[in-house]
């Protein structure tokens, strides 16, 4: 069944994306697609309709992300959808290589475990605030989206006064909802507010991630300033909108399940595997396009240079070959991989920051609330059913005082 991926097979041709049935599962189509083959043919609503192959099991969807003959350049033709912002994360190597070399070392290891304390004490902030109004608030604007944007403006060195008009912006533009005139402005005046950044940095540097990019990349002639620019806004964007979602969804999710809830507050270890299981149960970035630069065959499928590639990491991630019971949330579960942080070369940059956070701010959460629950039935929460990164929209909770 090689050849156009819409080329008449035995079954027919999905189109792609489908609706969750359930707010908490993928939708449930996905379980006879990875039935059907790791490699299935697919058409994009999204994209008028274009044929484009989805990648629906976790070996061949760790394949095709390690597989550098998969390209992630958003502006070749067959590219599975269109975006008008690239940097890093829409390049391949060797370009890529050499941009992510120049951050890499900033969010691994002990660089990202001594943010600890920086991390607790922001979330205790926002934790006291919370405390210290009434007893009901919707931890979306009061938690879950001020933390990540705190802990990047001050691993960034931009000041906290600037982090709503950045929050704001960086919202513009990655809300799918946006028309493309909207999102270029909302990227254009990102780019112009790190331009000013950067060339302060360049000016009088301090003890931030631009500084040292600035000063060590962009002082030596190696690159311009409108890449280190370039760098930072990605930053400040691709851990933003994830980051609140995992946080708002995360927190969702473990009040469904109270019993293991109460075996969290009681075990401070259980965080680091929790979070983990959070981050594969819920996979908030369902998906994520590549293109054939070569024929490449993957799982018995041949793929044809110029085809789009859609990986589902939310398949991939409720795969029955790799996963015992994949629908069960489980925070004692012994499979430790999964593909929510991505696979490969772009394996996400802030993986262990994103672990990090999640597990500070759910831990010290849960602990400073011990009664929290949903201010309002299940069915009221508001999921984000149209947007790219799935997660819940508000947050309504209570407790007792
Ligand atoms: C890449 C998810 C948090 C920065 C990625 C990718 C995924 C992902 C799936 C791979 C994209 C691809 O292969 O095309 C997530 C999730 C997060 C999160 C679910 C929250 C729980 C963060 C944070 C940062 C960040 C906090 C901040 C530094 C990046 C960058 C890339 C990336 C810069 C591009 C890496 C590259 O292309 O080499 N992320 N991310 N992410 N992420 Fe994250």
């Amino acid at each position: 069944d090689d050849g156009d991926p819409t080329a008449a097979g035995a079954c027919p041709v999905v189109s792609y994306p489908m609706q969750r049935q359930d707010p908490f599962h993928p939708p449930a189509e996905y379980e006879a697609l990875r039935a059907q083959g790791p490699v299935v043919p697919a058409t994009l609503s999204f994209a008028g309709g274009r044929p484009a192959w989805l990648v629906t099991r976790i070996k061949e969807a760790k394949e095709v992300l390690a597989d550098t003959r998969f390209s992630s350049d958003s502006r070749l033709p067959g590219f599975p959808v269109r975006r008008t912002h690239s940097t890093l994360i829409r390049m391949d190597p060797p370009d890529h290589t050499r941009y992510r070399n120049m951050i890499n070392h900033e969010f691994v290891g002990r660089r990202v475990a001594d943010l600890r304390p920086v991390i607790e004490g922001l979330t205790d902030r926002l934790l006291d605030d919370i405390a210290g109004g009434p007893a009901r608030s919707d931890l979306l604007p009061t938690l879950a989206m001020p933390l990540p944007s705190l802990v990047i403006c001050h691993l960034l060195g931009v000041s906290y006064a600037d982090h709503v008009f950045l929050q704001e912006r960086t919202a513009d533009a990655l809300r799918a909802t946006s028309t493309p005139e909207e999102i270029d402005e909302a990227v254009a005046d990102l780019g112009r507010y790190m331009d000013r950044v950067v060339q302060s940095k360049l000016d009088a540097p301090g003890d931030d991630i631009i500084s040292r990019l600035v000063t060590d990349h962009v002082k030596t002639g190696e690159c311009a300033p409108e890449v280190a620019a370039d760098l930072a806004r990605l930053l400040l964007v691709a851990g933003h909108v994830t980051t609140v979602n995992m946080i708002g969804l995360g927190i969702l999710t473990l009040l469904q399940h109270p019993e293991q809830l109460q075996e969290l507050r009681a075990d401070e270890r259980l965080i680091g595997p929790a979070v983990n299981e959070l981050l594969r149960h819920l996979t908030i970035t369902p998906s994520l396009a590549r293109v054939a630069t070569e024929d490449v065959e993957v799982g018995g499928t041949l793929i044809r240079a110029g085809e789009g590639v859609m990986i589902l990491l939310s398949s991939a991630n409720r795969d029955e070959r790799e996963f015992l019971a994949p629908d069960t949330f489980d925070i004692h579960r012994t499979e430790r991989g999964n593909l929510a942080l991505g696979w490969g070369p772009h394996l996400c940059l802030g993986a262990a920051l994103a672990r990090l956070e999640l597990q500070i701010v759910i831990s010290r959460t849960l602990r400073r609330f011990p009664s929290l629950r949903l201010a309002v039935d299940l069915d009221s929460i508001p999921f984000r059913h149209k947007v790219n990164i799935y997660g819940v929209h508000e947050l309504p909770v209570v407790w007792d005082e």
